[in-house]
């Protein structure tokens, strides 16, 4: 059965996959917007449970993503717990951050997990060849990524190094950290942890048609075959094997991975990052972070709702191997990928974070929503420091980004019931760049509250909505908005909270209606009760 929200989510996937006549369609579907002000939630129609990992995060040893940004020592003058940054960890757990994905990236694949273990003072220190090529000290290793991920309350997901190691390293590995008893486990206990760790998911390399190995679909689907087989974890313990997904629309990936893997695994990844592109004017290359002109976001925001698209068709892959949706679509690796900051080392991946971005995680979380019945996982990219990151750190200083927000406002969605959502469509375009000005998605929550977010990307003007509660008898409306003067506006460590939630006041809830503007470039996120 499609669901109305499926329904309209193929109706705008559909524009924007006609290429030349997109923008055609999408002035047809304009025009039927504007008669077409019927907008639904229907709370008596549950669907999937949205996993909570859907807000997961990626932390590589990549610039300063670990380093400085949330591993300093235990003997730095920067407030610390143990070695970890207090600051970064207290954010973090506020967050309520599901999931922690690690060491890498084109980093796991390049990455030995004996180098990380013992006293630290041992261990040897080796060239980040990929990132940079800058020492790494080896002083984060398993010990402080596991101890990390229990420090702020999330879960771990460590991706085994495929392309240069081999099957017994990463059988002995998953043994370390999971092992009750024998040789590995007294090991670990000797390092200083008796007790086993937990780690439900292991990922089999990383991105194994580039950096983990430059494959092919058939040589990477058989040595994920091999590799998993040697994924062993205590008897009566589950980890989920996440195998290296498709390079965004390479949907042959995919289809060879379900076909010759598909039993042997129990997830699948898919990297999607959104690149601005050239910046209007500006020399060639990703586009800046903040420096951008209109047509510019448009270009950007268009190529972020290109996720709908691939969900939509690696997810009708999975299907046909798959109908039981046993295997998971994880998108472990998304987010804005723009130029570096000027003056800043190209291999670190540092960029600044703008309402733009924010704007941009809320519209993908809304695609996610949508497709929760199959994509139980998704890491943006990343955490700290690196390219669209919750976290920006210099020295002792620290400051939440945009995106660090738009995560805090749709911490009720974390294993809520998706409830299908009908807006309104209208489409925000500029030149040949066209994407729906209002997304939106809707759970029930844990706490038993309606929870509706509903973002406009239009930054010209707002979009008034009026939408029909159907199964539901709530009576009061609040919220909170993140918006800013400019969508180009950031937060730094002069002016921290130029871009933060405050309380929303303009929805009212009267005959079972509920009617509100959101206001241009916003995010509203309303609980209903
Ligand atoms: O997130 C940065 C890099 O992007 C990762 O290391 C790699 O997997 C991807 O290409």
């Amino acid at each position: 059965m499609i669901r109305p929200a499926s329904r309209w989510m193929t109706r705008c996937a559909m524009a924007l996959l006609l290429g030349g006549s997109a923008l055609a369609s999408s002035a047809n579907a304009q025009d039927q917007a504007q008669t077409d002000t019927a907008a639904t939630l229907h709370a008596d129609t549950p669907g999937a449970t949205v996993d909570r990992h859907i807000f997961s995060q990626f932390a590589e040893h990549l610039g300063y993503g670990i380093y400085g940004g949330i591993w300093v020592g235990p003997n730095s003058k920067i407030p610390n717990i143990k070695g970890y940054r207090k600051d970064v960890v207290e954010a973090l757990r506020a967050l309520h951050v599901p999931l922690v994905r690690w060491p890498g990236g084109c980093f796991a694949d390049e990455y030995h997990w004996r180098d990380g273990i013992g006293p630290r003072a041992n261990r040897p220190v080796r060239i980040n060849t990929h990132w940079g090529g800058v020492t790494e000290p080896n002083s984060f290793g398993t010990h402080e990524f596991m101890d990390f991920a229990e420090l702020i309350g999330a879960d771990a997901y460590v991706s085994g190094n495929v392309g240069s190691d081999a099957p017994s390293a990463m059988e002995e590995w998953v043994q370390y950290i999971t092992a009750p008893e024998g040789a590995l486990a007294q090991e670990r206990a000797k390092n200083g942890r008796k007790e086993p760790w937990k780690l439900p998911y292991f990922g089999i390399g990383n991105e194994l048609w580039g950096c983990g190995g430059n494959m092919r679909p058939d040589d990477a689907a058989g040595i994920t075959r091999r590799y998993a087989t040697f994924v062993k974890p205590p008897y009566g313990v589950k980890i989920q094997k996440v195998a290296s997904g498709a390079n965004g629309p390479d949907t042959n990936w995919t289809e060879v991975m379900m076909r010759e893997a598909g039993k042997q695994i129990d997830g699948i990844g898919l990297h999607y990052y959104t690149t601005p592109g050239e910046t209007s004017g500006a020399p060639k290359g990703r586009g800046s972070a903040t420096t951008f002109t209109e047509v510019d976001y448009a270009r950007t925001m268009a190529k972020t709702w290109r996720m709908e698209e691939l969900l939509t068709k690696h997810s009708a892959i999975m299907d046909k191997y798959d109908p039981a949706r046993r295997v998971n679509l994880a998108v472990d690796e998304w987010g804005i990928w723009t130029d570096v900051e000027p003056g800043t080392n190209p291999g670190f991946l540092y960029q600044q974070n703008s309402l733009r971005d924010a704007l941009l995680a809320a519209v993908n979380i809304n695609i996610f929503v949508h497709h929760a019945e199959r994509v139980r996982m998704t890491n943006i990219a990343q955490m700290v420091n690196v390219l669209q990151s919750m976290i920006l750190t210099d020295g002792a200083k620290m400051v939440l980004t945009p995106t660090y927000h738009a995560f805090d406002m749709y911490r009720p969605w974390q294993d809520g019931t998706a409830l299908p959502l009908d807006l309104p469509k209208t489409w925000y375009n500029r030149e040949e760049w066209t994407a729906p000005a209002v997304t939106g998605s809707a759970v029930r929550g844990k706490d038993g509250a309606v929870h509706v977010a509903l973002v406009n990307i239009d930054p010209t003007q707002p979009h008034h909505l009026e939408i029909a509660l159907t199964g539901l008898n709530a009576a009061q409306v609040s919220g909170r908005i993140l918006t800013a003067g400019r969508v180009q506006d950031v937060n730094d460590f002069a002016t921290p909270a130029r871009v933060a939630p405050v309380a929303f006041t303009g929805a009212t809830i009267r005959d079972g209606k509920l009617s509100l503007d959101v206001p241009a470039k916003a995010l509203v996120v309303l609980d209903l009760r």
